[in-house]
C-alpha cells in the first residue's frame, strides 16, 4: 500500500542507487489467471504484490464460478467460468477485454462494467471482433457497459485489428480456442506478444508470423504452474529516472526481458543512455532476467512514429518526461490511441509538461517537447497510474524542481509499492 510520503512533495535526489524487484507484470498476470481458469486447474499462478488492475481480474473470475484461493503470492486456481454474472472490471480494460473474449465462447451471458474512466474507453472494437466469430455483444453507446453473450462453439474468422492492440488481439483469440477451425488475427504494427508465448507453451496450437496470429481451435490451455516476471513497464520509471538523474546507478532484478516490451531500452539507447541488459531465466514462456542503467551521460532529443509508438504505448508518459529535459526538441508522432487509455494522456501529458516548465505543443496524436525552465508544479493526474508515475520521476530527477500530485495513490493500479520503491533508492 501507498506511504505517508506518496501525498508529500517529490523533490529531486543527490544521488540514485539500489537493487529492486518489481511487482508482477500485469499483462503476463491477467493472462496466467485467466489462462489457469481456462484450464479448468488446478493451475498456480504467483503473483507478487499485485496491482488493484490484476485483483479486478481474479475479483471477475470469482464472480464467474473460478475458485481463485491465495496463500501469500500463490494463487491457486481451479474450476472454468460456468456462471452468469455482472462483472466490476474496475480501472483494467485488459480485463474488460479478454475477458469478453472469454465468455464469448462460453454458453454464458455477462455484463461487463467498469470505473467511470473504463466507461469512458472504446468498446466497440472488440463488440465487433467477438459478433464476427458469432457472439451477441451489445456496447451502450460503443462503451461499457456491454453485455455478451457467448456460445459454446464459435465461427472461425479472419480479424484485420484497426488498430495495433494486444489487448483486442486477445479478445480475438480467446475467442477462437472456441471456434471449430483456424481463426486469424492480422495487426497493423507490432503489438506485445504474451498470449501467443503464453498458450503455446501450454498446448494451444497458436503462432504468430510477421503481423498474422493464427490460432487453431476448439483448444483449451493445460493445468499450469508459473511465476509471473517482474513487471517491465514498472521498471521503465526507473530506466528512465536513471537515465534522467546526473549521480545514478538502478538495477531491477527478475524483471521480464520479452523482446516486445523492451522498446524503451533501445529508444533510451539513441538518446544515449548506457543500459545493459542480462536475461538470466528462459525456463518458462517469458524470459527473465536483470536491467542495469546508469546515469550521467547527456542526452539527445529523439522522434518517432509509427510501429515504435505501439511498442512503447505504456512507456510513451515517460518517454515524455525524458525528452522534456533535453535542450533539442523532440516529438512523438501516430500515439493518437493515447486518448484513449486510462486518461486522454496527450492532453494530461501536456499539460503537466507545461505545469513543470518545458516548451511543449500538442498536436492531435502526439506532441513536441523541449526544455524550458524547471518550476515547483502541482500534477493533475486524473487518476491515471502511469501519469502520476511519470511525473513523479520528473520530481525525482529534477526535470521539475519540484511535483506534487493530486491523487498519489492511483500508481496502486499496477505498482502498488511504488512509493516504497522511490525512498528506497533515494540517496
Ligand atoms: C495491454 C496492452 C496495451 C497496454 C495495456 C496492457 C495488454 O493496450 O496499453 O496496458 O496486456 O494486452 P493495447 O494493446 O490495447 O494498446
Amino acid at each position: 500500500m501507498t506511504t505517508a510520503s506518496a501525498a508529500s512533495t517529490i523533490r529531486p535526489a543527490e544521488r540514485l542507487r539500489g537493487r529492486l524487484t518489481m511487482p508482477s507484470d500485469k499483462s503476463i498476470a491477467h493472462r496466467a489467471l485467466i489462462f489457469a481458469a481456462l484450464s479448468g486447474g488446478p493451475s498456480s499462478v504467483i503473483v507478487r504484490s499485485p496491482g488493484r488492475d490484476v485483483h479486478s481480474t481474479i475479483e471477475c473470475l470469482r464472480a464467474l464460478g473460478v475458485s481463485v484461493d491465495h496463500s501469500g503470492e500463490k494463487h491457486l486456481v481451479r474450476g472454468r467460468p460456468s456462471r452468469d454474472a455482472v462483472l466490476d472490471c474496475g480501472n483494467s480494460g485488459t480485463t474488460m477485454r479478454l475477458l469478453a473474449g472469454v465468455v464469448a465462447g462460453l454458453p454464458l451471458t455477462v455484463t461487463l462494467d467498469g470505473d467511470a474512466s473504463l466507461r469512458s474507453r472504446p468498446m466497440e472494437r472488440v463488440a465487433t471482433l467477438l459478433r464476427a466469430a458469432g457472439a451477441q455483444v451489445t456496447t451502450t453507446n460503443g462503451h461499457a457497459p456491454i453485455t455478451v453473450v457467448g456460445r459454446a462453439r464459435l465461427t472461425p474468422a479472419a480479424h484485420r485489428l484497426p488498430v495495433s492492440s494486444a489487448q483486442l488481439l486477445g479478445a480475438a483469440v480467446l475467442a477462437g480456442l472456441s471456434a471449430n477451425g483456424v481463426t486469424t488475427v492480422d495487426t497493423p504494427g507490432p503489438t506485445r506478444d504474451h498470449t501467443e508465448r503464453m498458450l503455446a507453451n501450454l498446448g494451444v496450437p497458436i503462432h504468430r508470423d510477421g503481423g498474422t496470429t493464427t490460432v487453431t481451435g476448439p483448444a483449451r490451455p493445460r493445468p499450469f504452474e508459473m511465476t509471473v516476471p517482474g513487471d517491465t513497464s514498472a521498471a521503465s520509471a526507473w530506466l528512465v529516472a536513471a537515465a534522467l538523474h546526473p549521480d545514478a546507478q538502478l538495477t531491477m532484478v527478475d524483471v521480464g526481458l520479452n523482446p516486445t516490451r523492451l522498446a524503451l531500452v533501445g529508444l533510451l539507447g539513441r538518446m544515449g543512455v548506457e543500459i545493459r541488459t542480462r536475461v538470466r531465466d528462459v525456463s518458462g514462456p517469458e524470459p527473465v532476467g536483470e536491467i542495469t542503467v546508469r546515469g550521467g551521460n547527456p542526452l539527445r532529443a529523439v522522434s518517432f512514429g509509427g510501429g515504435e509508438v505501439a511498442e512503447l504505448i505504456d512507456e510513451l508518459p515517460l518517454v515524455a518526461v525524458a525528452m522534456a529535459s533535453v535542450e533539442e526538441p523532440s516529438e512523438v508522432r501516430d500515439a493518437g490511441e493515447l486518448r484513449v487509455k486510462e486518461t486522454d494522456r496527450i492532453a494530461a501529458l501536456v499539460a503537466g509538461l507545461e505545469a513543470i516548465g518545458a516548451d511543449v505543443e500538442e498536436r492531435p496524436d502526439g506532441w513536441r517537447v523541449r526544455r524550458g525552465l524547471a518550476r515547483d508544479a502541482r500534477i493533475t493526474t486524473h487518476g491515471d497510474h502511469r501519469i502520476a508515475i511519470a511525473f513523479a520521476v520528473a520530481g525525482l530527477t529534477g526535470v521539475a524542481s519540484a511535483v506534487e500530485l493530486d491523487d498519489p495513490d492511483c500508481v496502486d493500479v499496477s505498482y502498488p509499492d511504488f512509493w516504497r520503491d522511490l525512498a528506497a533508492v533515494r540517496e
